[in-house]
């Protein structure tokens, strides 16, 4: 306090209130980037401080010594893109049919989207299709087994601290997510790069239905969230995971925590490639404001309904709309 008092007030502190003055504009440049967060704290207060507000203020964020294995992440990376550089036939033997699982190309002209992707369910182990698991890679099951394993770790700290910053006690979302079967849906997005990169996108603007996103980029930019009227790029940092807060997770707080809207672009020359793991709730489980969180002076901002209920209207809406092709 008092060396703040000196540097207002004589000269000799004019070097000083430099130093001030750049450290406050590389504040200001470095807020453009979304909040990251170090696991490696050991202070839980300040982890459920940090997590809830990039929640309530961003809805995304990026975690750091997260206790996923680097070489894990980096076999994950591996195993996906093997399967994408298969051949068509190849892919195609583990082609989507009508549910949200399977291999799927969206190279159409006219289309939003322009995306090859894989998406399969990693848990619960009970509604596991390993149909729609590639067999090759032969690795590509056991790394993904074993990521999912890690990934429902760090998933599960993570609602800890959301449901601590909501007040309540640490197990409250993933118990009201159903706890164990919580479905875990991985979609691996490969996007081509394309030289009119400006008019084609990779992934339109939305919002993610479930709860939330944990992601794992390749070093390719392209992810972008909205926030205060602007795109911002999501700045690839090694080995970090980035954090989206989806729509379950805005209704069961009661709009405290932001479901933020992002989209993926694609680049001139390289390939992108994404891998989301998408935590949902339990398709048969009621989902809206969390009843300790709401009374009199706080109504329910959203309606409870029965997740399979939700997604219906919500695939329902987006067919009229034309939002998405999934
Ligand atoms: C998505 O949100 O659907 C994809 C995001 C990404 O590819 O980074
Ligand atoms: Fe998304």
């Amino acid at each position: 306090m008092e060396d703040e008092k000196n540097h207002k007030t004589s000269p000799s502190s004019l070097p000083s209130l430099c130093k001030q003055l750049a450290s406050s504009t590389l504040r200001e440049s470095m807020e453009l980037n979304i909040p990251v967060v170090d696991l490696s704290v050991s202070d839980e207060a300040f982890l459920v401080s940090e997590v809830t507000k990039a929640s309530e203020e961003w809805g995304v964020f990026q975690v750091v010594n997260h206790g996923i294995p680097t070489e894990l992440m980096r076999q994950l990376q591996v195993v996906g893109k093997q399967f994408f550089e298969l051949a068509e036939a190849e892919k195609e033997a583990v082609a989507k049919e009508e549910d949200i699982e399977g291999y799927k190309r969206n190279y159409l002209q006219g289309i939003k989207a322009w995306d090859e992707h894989l998406s399969h369910r990693l848990s619960p182990p009970s509604l596991i299709n390993y149909k729609y698991w590639p067999k090759n890679p032969p690795q590509y099951r056991e790394v993904n087994e074993e990521y999912t394993r890690h990934m429902k770790k760090l998933t599960e700290k993570i609602l800890g601290w959301l449901s601590e910053g909501l007040g309540l006690p640490s197990l409250a979302l993933t118990q009201s997510l159903g706890g164990e079967m919580a479905e875990y849906v991985i979609r691996i997005n490969y996007y081509q790069p394309s030289e009119k990169s400006e008019l084609v996108i990779g992934a339109a603007a939305h919002t993610d239905i479930g709860a939330l996103a944990l992601l794992v980029p390749n070093e390719v930019p392209g992810l972008q969230v909205f926030k205060d009227e602007r795109w911002l790029n999501v700045e690839y940092i090694d080995s970090a995971v980035v954090v989206i807060i989806g729509d379950q997770l805005m209704r069961m707080s009661n709009g405290r925590y932001k479901n933020v809207l992002h989209r993926a672009m694609l680049d001139k020359e390289r390939f992108r490639i994404s891998w989301p793991v998408f935590v949902a709730p339990d398709g048969d489980i009621s989902v809206g404001p969390l009843p300790e969180l709401t009374g009199d002076e706080n109504p329910p901002k959203f309606e409870t309904l029965v997740y399979k209920d939700y997604l219906h209207q919500t695939f329902a809406k987006w067919a009229v709309e034309k939002v998405y092709s999934s």
